[in-house]
């Protein structure tokens, strides 16, 4: 971690209270081809990464970098829409910065959504997936170096990294709104190319459901300052050698749109669910 990331985090994080609007209990992170659910929000305050002081700004199509500020259904949220990825050759602080600014203005949830490709038999293109755990292959940790005591411990545990109550209520959610959802584990691994199919049969073997580039180093940096996460995936694709086609970000993009009013509705529903067992308002 790098010396002055406390303040960079806290410097944003006055910048984004700024811009007024209640303080958030829920912060979500939306993945690619998922920003969906940040235009529905009422009383929305938008600004683009770029307007914030530290912020890294991805170029990738599909990842639009904005921060809301908006209710979901009366419950005050914050979401980054789109997302850096280490891949694009960002240090591992800028990885983690938007999920610190966000647990630094005091989110009591953090819900973290990106698009995988699907490697248990039984997922294929347009299922949602509740992450039950991940496999940090990406190489990276934002926790790498000196600890900073401020944000968290040295040693955080991640035996419940995503939240086991709040994993349960998301469930209930999905069956009560009669949305499928599946569960499984996340593997993070470092891109931009997809994967072998030799790779994906190891991940296979090491537990692995689902495959992306992302959210592991975000929910690193979460349960180091002690934010309680959940994750969902859209399962966008068969993952390399279990599809016959080759992989397309195009893909991941269109399958991604295709799910996005039920991935939105889940989101929608799940919000003010979560909102009942946080801490009361204060
Ligand atoms: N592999 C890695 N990342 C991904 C995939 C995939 O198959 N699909 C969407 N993101």
């Amino acid at each position: 971690m790098h010396e002055k990331v406390y303040e960079r985090v806290m410097e944003s994080a006055e910048a984004v209270q700024k811009l007024g609007g209640a303080r958030p209990r829920v912060g979500l992170v939306l993945g690619s081809g998922l920003g969906a659910f940040a235009e529905g929000l009422q009383e929305a305050i938008s600004v683009d990464y770029g307007e914030l002081p530290h912020f890294p700004v991805s170029a990738v199509a599909g990842h639009a970098g904005r921060l809301v500020l908006g209710k979901a259904r009366g419950v005050p949220v914050v979401v980054m829409a789109g997302r850096v990825h280490g891949y694009e050759g960002w240090t591992v602080d800028e990885l983690a910065h938007g999920v610190r600014v966000m647990a630094a203005m005091g989110i009591q949830a953090l819900v973290l959504t990106n698009a995988a490709g699907g490697i248990h038999p039984d997922l294929k293109p347009g299922d949602l997936m509740r992450i039950t755990d991940h496999i940090n292959l990406s190489g990276r940790s934002p926790l790498t170096g000196p600890n900073d005591e401020r944000l968290g411990p040295r040693f955080p545990d991640m035996s419940t990294s995503y939240d086991p109550a709040y994993s349960d209520l998301l469930e209930s959610v999905a069956a009560e709104g009669k949305l499928a959802l599946r569960r499984g584990v996340y593997a993070c691994m470092p891109g931009p190319a997809y994967e072998t199919p030799a790779e994906i049969r190891m991940l296979r073997s090491m537990g692995a459901d689902a495959v992306g580039m992302s959210t592991a180093p975000e929910v690193l940096a979460a349960r180091h300052m002690g934010v309680r996460c959940v994750g969902i995936s859209v399962i966008t694709n068969l993952a390399a050698g279990i599809a016959t086609n080759p992989l397309s970000h195009a893909e991941v993009k269109e399958v991604a749109d295709r799910v996005k009013d039920r991935f939105v509705d889940l989101l929608e529903r799940y919000v003010p669910a979560l909102d009942e067992v946080l801490e009361p308002k204060a």
